[in-house]
């Protein structure tokens, strides 16, 4: 601390920082005086100086690093973003060729079907989970009448669908954990069996006339 200490730190630091004692500033001081701040002409610190020509070098091994792993020369050096759209295709058409011969149903595809062996599976799919909600006959008990010709939100297979995998904020629970394929078989159950036996004493008619049901 005093002018004469030379410790260890006292060296480093001046290494460091070759930053010039008070006693000998007047070398180093510049013309401006802006009311008395004065300015000295430091040199740029040793420290910062080597920082910097490090960050430098490192920059350089870093883009030869770059260009090695990721520059496709291929693919006209489009690199990353060729390679990510190249794969979401492949994939894409990998969902489509899936579609097409698993035939997987979903809002958009979503139709009626009249086999009696879907027909059977969608009404045991009814019995266990619409129910207690829409009675056993589909009279309708929490949940609309699903045997007349009236419906709230349209009897077309798609809206069906949309109201069954998403629910409503009344009541309608949603089936997002069920397959498409079950929700096409009780959308067909309920469009082709329910709708062709209206149930006794059912719940009174909800919604608007559908004439496609
Ligand atoms: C927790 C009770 C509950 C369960 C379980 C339930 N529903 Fe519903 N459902 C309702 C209610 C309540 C409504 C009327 C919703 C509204 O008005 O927004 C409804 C409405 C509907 C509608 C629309 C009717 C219309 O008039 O537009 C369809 C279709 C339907 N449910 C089918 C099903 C099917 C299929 C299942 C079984 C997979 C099922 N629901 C299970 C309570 C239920």
């Amino acid at each position: 601390m005093t002018q004469q200490n030379n410790s260890f730190w006292d060296r480093l630091m001046q290494k460091l920082t070759k930053s010039t004692p008070v006693e000998r500033e007047h070398e180093v001081k510049l013309d401006h005086d802006f009311d008395g701040i004065e300015e000295l002409n430091n040199p740029l610190p040793p420290w910062w100086s080597a920082g910097f020509i490090i960050t430098v070098v490192i920059s350089i091994f870093y883009v030869a690093f770059y260009f090695y792993y990721f520059y496709d020369a291929n693919n006209n050096g489009k690199w990353q973003e060729n390679e990510y759209q190249k794969e979401v295709a492949a994939h894409k058409a990998q969902i489509e060729a899936y579609k097409k011969t698993h035939g997987v149903v979903d809002e958009s595809t979503v139709k009626v079907v009249k086999d009696a062996k879907s027909l059977a599976e969608g009404k045991a799919i009814f019995q266990k989970s619409c129910a207690m909600c829409h009675r056993a006959d589909g009279g309708g008990n929490i949940g609309p009448n699903l045997t007349d010709n009236h419906w709230i939100y349209g009897c077309d297979p798609k809206s069906m669908y949309r109201i069954i995998y998403n629910g409503t904020s009344k009541g309608m629970q949603s089936f997002k954990n069920m397959s498409g394929e079950k929700i096409q078989k009780v959308i067909s159950y309920i469009l082709v069996d329910l709708q062709a036996h209206p149930a006794k004493d059912g719940k009174a008619p909800e919604g608007e006339v559908c004439n496609q049901g």
